[in-house]
């Protein structure tokens, strides 16, 4: 019997594809850094029984028609809005997706953005930089203290809670949202407009749903305080960038910190001016250890689904 064929749709970290080639599978590795067109997509699918694919890859109906024999697409990544899952499920093709491993790797993320808004690290940081800096000044760069402060959470996950487990270390108190109440947090669930109102800083956890789409829009920011950081490490639909634009020019609220944005990698030209805006590119899960674990994690459901086990971290039920 032939080997299972996995294809691989770009360059990934160590331990990249060992473990599918240590597997036995006859690896079509796309050893390329960057995202896979389309097309170069669909010829690499033909034959294939696995897909390993990255959140820049569309996974559609119209890939999955170029692939007919695939029965698993094993997202390299928590998050799958890239992912048609219905067409998958309509099809029997297992998804499956990359959680826990990567949720300290986030949440520490995340309070490096926290930190970056409130303390000013960026303006700091290019004040050193340009020589223009006069030496220390009783008044320069004022920031905002934590201590005290609330911290909202939008999207009360498993990378939700590890930031709020953080919160204790700096003294705030912790508000969350979440579709339901989870059981047994030690965080205070409250109504989506009460978490505006009171977040000093809000973070958003949520993943990215038609539901979740623009849940920061204008009206989102004219309710919150105008002293209030917003810190976006989930998803880029998330937020209307163009209202958030406007509402940090206009001092409605005072900060934000961007991991990802709408239009990847495009980043909306306001944010790029405002000395307000803390931007990062798109990088929760960028450490060693974590992305190891995510290249491992994806792997190890291919090698279980192709063998004809169940898979480790499965998102949707395919047959
Ligand atoms: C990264 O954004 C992920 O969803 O893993």
């Amino acid at each position: 019997m032939s080997s299972p064929i996995v294809a691989v749709s770009r360059q990934i970290p160590a331990p990249s594809v060992e473990p599918l080639t240590q597997a036995g599978f006859d690896v079509r590795y796309r050893d390329v850094d960057s995202p896979c067109p389309p097309e170069e997509l669909r010829a690499l699918v033909a034959e294939a029984d696995g897909l390993l694919c990255l959140l820049s890859e569309r996974i559609d109906g119209a890939l999955l028609a170029a692939g007919p024999r695939l029965r698993i697409v094993a997202n390299m990544a928590v998050g799958y809005d890239n992912v048609d899952v219905d067409a998958c499920t309509a099809r029997g093709v297992q998804v499956t997706n990359t959680p826990d491993v990567l949720t300290d790797a986030t949440a520490d993320l995340t309070w490096a953005l926290i930190l970056a808004v409130a303390r000013r690290i960026g303006e700091g940081e290019r004040l050193a930089r340009t020589g223009r800096w006069a030496g220390w000044r009783p008044g320069e760069l004022l920031g905002m203290g934590l201590d005290g402060k609330t911290l909202g959470i939008f999207g009360m996950g498993k990378i939700g809670a590890a930031v709020a487990r953080r919160a204790v270390g700096f003294g705030m108190a912790v508000i969350y949202h979440n579709r339901r109440p989870v059981p047994d947090s030690p965080a205070q669930y409250v109504g989506r407009d009460e978490l505006l109102r009171r977040a000093d800083v809000l973070v958003l956890n949520a993943p990215s749903t038609p539901e979740t789409r623009h849940t920061i829009d204008a009206a989102a920011l004219a309710a919150m305080k105008p002293t209030a950081l917003l810190i976006n490490t989930a998803r880029g639909p998330l937020v209307d960038e163009a209202a958030l634009v406007d509402a940090l020019r206009a001092g409605g609220i005072a900060g934000a910190g961007l991991d990802v944005y709408e239009a990847e990698p495009v980043i909306h030209p306001g944010l790029l001016e405002l000395d307000n805006a803390v931007l990062l590119p798109h990088l929760g899960s960028a450490t060693r250890e974590a992305r190891a674990a995510m290249v491992q994690l994806a792997c190890d459901n291919l090698v279980a689904v192709l063998g004809g086990a169940a898979p480790l971290t499965p998102v949707n039920r395919a047959g």
